[in-house]
């Protein structure tokens, strides 16, 4: 630019380096001079006065008196903050995408009432959209139905403090000053395989990153279920659980949880965590609140004599091992030193995880005891027996996949059809035998209750004389514990006896009950550890886990060869993103896609999902498909993808999304429609009939949020309008095309089914023509924004340089001007002063400002932006950084809401702000009302009644005091130039 202003006519340079720039004004400027008597004398002074005759509608249109409608409930609020609480911005965020929970997180101001199941989210904002009632039942199996069924609701309401809304949110009668945890404990009893895999682990991924620091209230709260898990619930938290149900206070929270996170069967998925939570880390907890002191399985040595310790895992009445006396007595020959569980040893948690702790293998027919591997040590070897009936599949999602997550070896046992008892109840040609699979609807029924298993000795002891080999011993940490030394009485050395000692009243029951085991007996002379059995613990025989069958079945229609299977598994157990990696060989219908919402800001709901998306924009429909088979209640979301939620009035205009989420065929009775065609970037829908082309408004409604939503994906992403403002469109296509390489589609005219990857449903916006940096998933700020604008719109200057007086150099500043309603009437005179003090002036009528290109480069070769408080300041979005905007504020108390439009956004964009606020003698006003009315004594009073948009930013045009307003611009000028 500087290169250019060499071959200047005109008295200053910087004026020349303009006519080269933008010759179409130039041309403007030339041809209409004739109609402004006044340019003539200023461009003698290097003003350069620009056609304004024309007033463009946009900046005065209507539609931001909405806006001046939410400032002034913002400042009754401030006023308001003395009296009653302070006016807490509440977050609400709900995850129904999940194919195991829906999940909402909230925070601010939350009262919580746990006899109508109420979570009131009270909020400053005084206006919701719709949806201010979301409902959550707080458990983690959202597949099954039968369970869900018994799961009582928790109502989220959002709602405004009082005195903006109807309903009253009931006041607090106690205070916590940590976070809340709300639960439902009412869907599994206290088989321990559930009560892990669908409530502590999801309880840990939820609730313990806060150390303790949290409250878990219980919805249908079981005592049972609470007894039991006691020492864990109390490792996750300080306080005892709250009865929810029963609860008559109004607890009010900082934070709170209602649902828990819940992953995959018997896991944490760490990209899934927020905290990258793993389940090494939680059976690094679970040791820790059972002071478990094995934390690794050590290798022993067979040459000294020492004997791996093996944990066998028995059940009765069904899976059970009828010939169990003979498999111990194998391993024991094969020298491990065998502790024999029964149902009701197991169920013993805090003895038998110490029992399993103290062992290097553990042993079991497939059923909820073999979830007591979690208290294995580490690098221990898991052995699951898989029952007859093709139940490989489902067997090592449940445990086997879990238990390499653990860190833990797998090794499994599959029953062959002679090892059956089927074979006394069915012939051998029986589909029971020849073809299993056909008969898993049954599957609880014939093959996991109606089985037991009478192991091949011979077959049995070839697996483990094998992986004994890779074996290891727990030895080590016992000698540590010193307590080996008081082991003498039982044949087969001390590690038998240890047990005796660390479980002294179990030893007690075993003693006086071995009468009625006689097998025991036998047993015990060879070392091995019988305990009790003929009482059968129900909870790991409970007909709940025959859901668990019914999703399995669903998952693992294609079996996959067990070579294939370790294969898959080697590479996942390293990228861990084992997830459905034994679905997704069949069709796309497998997807399992994600939706989540987030109807918690002030200024827009958002949607966001990925997966199978299928967008129909004539009937405003996403359809978000998902192999996931069921969906409680909430399955259509509905969107206004427009920034003002706010104001009732802009968002009537905007058209709905509906975001469907529907089951693939044939397990929805919605079907979702074909895609004709097919987009591999991302979707983003937003509609353009809130706000006009007003500068203002496109600015901070739309084009800040739609950086903020897609400018992250660097040009490969398809922009989808609703509302569709063809106007709007032209006007801001130089933006658009910056942000998207394709056309805009018209969303409500396209009858194509379009189908995306990944899509947005509203953009986010965070606040007036702004970007909160820690909000924005990728960092974005208003420097970065504005580094986008100066690369659309090619503009060459970042940085304001300084001027030096001495040298001559003038700096440049552009004078916004309106015509109709706070125009300067003395802006001539205005102009002149600003000239006189060392200034090169730019003048700018709306037409010229409405030219958005090239009224960009315009003020991107400035300093200084002045003008009255309007739409034509937002164009300091286009001045260098260090660049100064000067605002000048009309009369009636605006200074608050002035600033907040363009005083508050300034700093964010690296830019000077200075106000100029208009005196009483300087309106206009005061040719229409006596120096006494209310619109000079009590300007306040005229905003109460709602009038400022009338009266005070449409009824004024502003005469400045000359001298006064000189002296405000001489400090501008000095400011920015050195001697
Ligand atoms: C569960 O879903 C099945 C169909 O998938 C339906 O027939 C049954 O009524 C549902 N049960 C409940 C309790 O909703
Ligand atoms: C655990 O097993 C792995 C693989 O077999 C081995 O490399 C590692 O040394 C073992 N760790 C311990 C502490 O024994
Ligand atoms: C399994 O064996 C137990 C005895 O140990 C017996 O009570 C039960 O009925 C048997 N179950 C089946 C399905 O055979």
């Amino acid at each position: 630019m500087r290169g250019r202003r060499e071959g200047t006519s005109h008295g200053s340079s910087g004026t020349a380096a303009m006519w080269l720039l933008l010759p179409p004004l130039l041309f403007l400027i030339l041809l209409k001079t004739d109609f402004l008597p006044q340019v003539a004398r200023f461009r003698e002074t290097g003003f350069t006065k620009v056609a304004d005759e024309m007033v463009p509608k946009v900046s005065t249109l209507g539609s931001d008196g909405a806006r001046w409608q939410q400032q002034s409930h913002d400042t009754v609020k401030q006023e308001a903050a003395k009296d009653v609480a302070a006016p807490i911005i509440s977050k609400l965020t709900c995850n129904f995408s999940n194919i195991h929970s829906d999940i909402c997180i909230m925070e601010g101001d939350l009262r919580i009432h746990g006899r109508s199941a109420s979570v009131y989210v009270v909020s400053a904002s005084t206006f919701r959209p719709e949806s201010s009632t979301i409902t959550v039942k707080p458990y983690t199996r959202k597949w099954e139905n039968f369970t869900m069924s018994r799961i009582r609701e928790v109502t989220m309401r959002s709602m405004p403090p009082a005195p903006h809304s109807f309903v009253i949110p009931p006041r607090c009668t106690v205070r916590h000053d940590v976070p809340a945890v709300v639960f439902s404990t009412g869907g599994c009893g206290t088989n321990f395989f559930h009560a892990l895999n669908d409530l502590i682990i999801p309880l840990y991924i939820t609730a313990h990153e806060y150390n303790g620091h949290v409250q878990l209230l219980s919805t249908d709260y079981e005592p049972k279920w609470v007894a039991k898990f006691r020492p864990i619930l109390a490792a996750l938290s300080l306080y005892p659980v709250i009865d929810f149900d029963g609860d008559t206070s109004i607890r009010c929270f900082p934070l709170a949880h209602v649902g828990l996170e819940s992953h995959r069967e018997l896991g944490i998925d760490p990209g899934l965590s927020r905290n990258g939570y793993t389940m090494m880390g939680f059976r690094d907890f679970l040791r820790s609140t059972f002071s478990l002191q094995r934390p690794w399985a050590t290798t022993i040595s067979r040459s000294t004599g020492q004997k791996p310790r093996l944990a066998m895992v028995l059940r009765r009445h069904s899976r059970a091992i009828t010939n169990e006396a003979d498999a111990i007595t194998s391993m024991e020959d094969l020298g491990f030193e065998v502790v024999a569980a029964g149902p009701e040893d197991v169920s013993d948690m805090s003895q038998f995880a110490g029992v399993v702790n103290s062992c290097d293998v553990m042993v079991g027919v497939h059923g909820a005891g073999l979830t007591n591997m979690v208290f294995l040590p580490q690098n221990a070897t898991m052995v699951q027996i898989i029952p007859w009936g093709g139940l490989k599949d489902g067997c090592r999602y449940d445990f086997g996949d879990p238990a390499l997550d653990m860190g833990l070896r797998y090794a499994e046992y599959e029953v062959t059809a002679d090892e059956t008892t089927l074979k006394e109840k069915y012939p051998r040609d029986h589909a029971v035998f020849t073809d299993p699979k056909s008969l898993h609807l049954q599957v609880w029924k014939i093959f996991l209750e109606g089985q037991n298993v009478t192991l091949d000795i011979g077959r049995f002891r070839e697996l483990f004389g094998v992986s004994s080999k890779g074996l290891s011993s727990c030895k080590g940490s016992w000698e540590m514990n010193g307590r080996h030394e008081s082991a003498k009485q039982h044949g087969s050395g001390g590690r038998g006896a240890v047990l005796w000692l660390l479980l002294p009243p179990l030893l007690v029951l075993i003693v006086l009950k071995t009468d009625f085991l006689p097998q025991v007996a036998r047993l015990r002379e060879t070392g091995f550890t019988r305990f009790k059995d003929e009482m059968v613990n129900k909870v790991s025989s409970l007909g709940l886990d025959s859901s668990k069958w019914q999703q399995q079945s669903l998952d693992t229609e294609n079996p996959v060869s067990a070579k294939e299977y370790n294969q898959q598994n080697k590479i996942l157990a390293t990228n861990g993103a084992k997830d459905g990696s034994l679905i997704n060989s069949d069709v796309g219908a497998q997807t399992i896609s994600r939706l989540t919402c987030n109807f918690s800001h002030r200024h827009s709901d958002t949607c966001t999902m990925e997966g199978d998306l299928r967008i129909h924009g004539k009937s405003a429909s996403v359809y978000v498909v998902s192999s996931s088979t069921f969906r409680p209640e909430n399955s259509t979301t509905t969107i206004r993808p427009y920034t003002r939620k706010w104001e009732r009035e802009t968002m009537s205009r905007i058209r709905e999304v509906n975001i469907r989420s529907s089951a693939p065929p044939p397990y929805s009775f919605v079907i979702p429609p074909k895609c004709t065609a097919r987009h591999d970037v991302p979707a983003v829908i937003f509609s353009t009939g809130g706000c006009g082309k007003n500068f203002f408004h496109a600015m901070s409604d739309l084009i800040v949020p739609l950086y903020i939503t897609a400018h992250e994906y660097n040009g490969h992403v398809q922009l989808l309008i609703t509302d569709y403002n063809a106007e709007w469109v032209a006007k801001f296509r130089p933006i658009l095309a910056a942000l998207s390489i394709y056309p805009v589609i018209d969303f409500d005219a396209d009858t194509t089914v379009r189908c995306f990857p990944a899509a947005h449903v509203g953009l986010e916006s965070h606040r007036i023509l702004g970007i909160n940096t820690t909000l924005s998933r990728n960092g974005y700020t208003m420097m970065g924004f504005r580094d986008f604008l100066r690369s659309v719109f090619s503009l060459q200057r970042p940085w304001t340089t300084p001027v030096s007086r001495s040298s001559g150099e003038k700096p440049r500043l552009v004078f916004v001007l309106r015509r109709h309603s706070r125009a300067v009437t003395n802006e001539a005179d205005a102009i002149a002063a600003v000239a006189d003090l060392g200034f090169e002036v730019v003048a700018a009528g709306p037409e010229d400002v409405s030219d958005m290109a090239q009224f960009a480069g315009v003020v991107n070769s400035c300093d200084v932006m002045v003008g009255v408080h309007g739409a034509g300041l937002t164009n300091m979005v286009f001045l260098p950084h260090n660049g100064t905007i000067v605002q000048i504020i009309p009369w009636g108390n605006l200074k608050y809401p002035c600033r907040f439009d363009f005083g508050d956004p300034v700093p964010d964009m690296g830019l000077r702000y200075e106000e100029y606020e208009v005196t009483a003698e300087e309106t206009t006003l005061k040719d229409k009302y006596p120096r006494d009315h209310p619109v000079f004594a009590d300007p306040i009073s005229i905003e109460r009644k709602g009038k400022i948009w009338e009266v005070f930013l449409e009824g004024q045009n502003v005469t400045l005091d000359i001298a006064r307003f000189r002296g405000a611009m001489q400090q501008v000028y000095q400011s920015i130039t050195t001697e």
